[in-house]
């Protein structure tokens, strides 16, 4: 196999692109990649300050480091959420990476800043952990891109996670989503600019990324998410894109092209009207916001471990509030 560039020995084949790569042309393809993405959707202007929410995952630390490489100001933002093993190992691949780079990157840790962690959430609300975790996630990220002057939000979704979204709002119309399914979503009303510039890659091209750029990324899945839906519909169209190269990428662009526009007026009228919350000051449809709301209901309950809820006996156990 040869680096369809300069024909030297490729180490990776990109069927969907019809192209072998060799190392120095692999990373090469990967900046480009995420340059055409960052134009083509007028994603982050010159001069931008860029705030990475970064996981320990290969995308995130992917994205921060090209950005980087594109001469972009980029800090990093690591939310602890307090789920065993699992965010130890990614609070260590985050501060390395920062560290071996000289990076700016600093910590939020759910259990010792706001008196609850992810399992424990999920089990005095009786919800999918993801709910607590992605609004935890979404709120401290917003309120440290306002807090820390950042213009933009920028986060490690790929081709793969966006392709797999769409089909799940596909295969239950969710109409109002759909309007509002994009690479970039606009500033609005104190909620900063958001943007995904791995879009054009997949989660295959970022791991190889990470591996030829030598970044120690961790490679276990988030515990609590095994089994869920998104995980599924990726399956799917993995299925879909071994027998038919491109699939993905034509799946997710060509909605954007030509179908996105006409689900926008649904999603216009999904959003209401925001006022700031009377806790945090954050922009919010009620009196008291989402993410206050669930602190003031789960901070300082007995921890719960993961193990426990992994298990199934951790939902609906006995959840007292201690003392701190
Ligand atoms: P996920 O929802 O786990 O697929 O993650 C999607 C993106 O959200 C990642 O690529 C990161 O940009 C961001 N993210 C996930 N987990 C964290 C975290 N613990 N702290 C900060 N950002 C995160
Ligand atoms: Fe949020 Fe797993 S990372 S529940
Ligand atoms: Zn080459
Ligand atoms: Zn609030």
């Amino acid at each position: 196999m040869k680096c369809t560039v300069c024909r030297g020995p490729a180490v990776i084949d990109l069927r969907r692109h019809n192209a072998n790569f060799c190392g120095d042309h692999f990373l090469k393809f990967c900046r480009d990649q995420v340059a055409k993405a960052i134009i083509q959707h007028d994603m982050i202007a010159a001069g931008h300050r860029v705030l990475v929410a970064v996981s320990g995952g290969k995308d995130s630390l992917a994205l921060w480091d090209l950005l980087v490489e594109l001469g972009y100001e980029a800090h990093g933002r690591y939310i602890g959420l307090g789920i065993g093993g699992y965010s130890k190992a990614s609070t260590a691949a985050s501060v390395a990476f920062a560290e071996s780079r000289g990076l700016p990157l600093r910590l939020i840790d759910l259990r010792g800043e706001y008196g609850y962690d992810i399992p424990t959430a999920a089990a005095v609300t009786r919800r999918v952990p993801c709910s607590s975790c992605g609004m935890s996630k979404r709120h401290l990220i917003d309120s440290a891109a306002r807090d820390g002057g950042f213009d933009v939000v920028a986060t490690g979704h790929n081709l793969d996670d966006e392709a797999a979204v769409l089909l799940g709002n596909v295969l239950h119309w969710h109409t109002g989503y759909l309007g509002r399914q994009a690479p970039v979503l606009p500033e609005r009303d104190g909620f900063p600019r958001k943007v995904k510039p791995l879009v054009r890659l997949s989660e295959r091209e970022t791991a190889a990324y990470c591996v030829i750029r030598g970044i120690d990324y961790i490679v276990d899945e988030c515990p609590m998410a095994e089994g869920n839906r998104h995980l599924r519909y990726k399956e799917a169209l993995n299925t879909i894109e071994a027998t038919s190269p491109g699939t993905k990428h034509a799946f997710y662009f060509e909605f954007l092209d030509k179908a996105a526009d006409r689900f926008r007026p649904e999603a216009a009228v999904a959003q209401d009207s925001l006022r700031p919350c009377t806790v945090c000051g954050s922009p919010t449809s009620a009196e008291v916001c989402a993410f206050c709301r669930l602190v003031d209901r789960v901070s300082d309950v007995e921890p719960v471990p993961v193990e426990l809820l992994r298990a199934g006996r951790g939902r609906g156990q006995s959840t007292r509030k201690v003392s701190r």
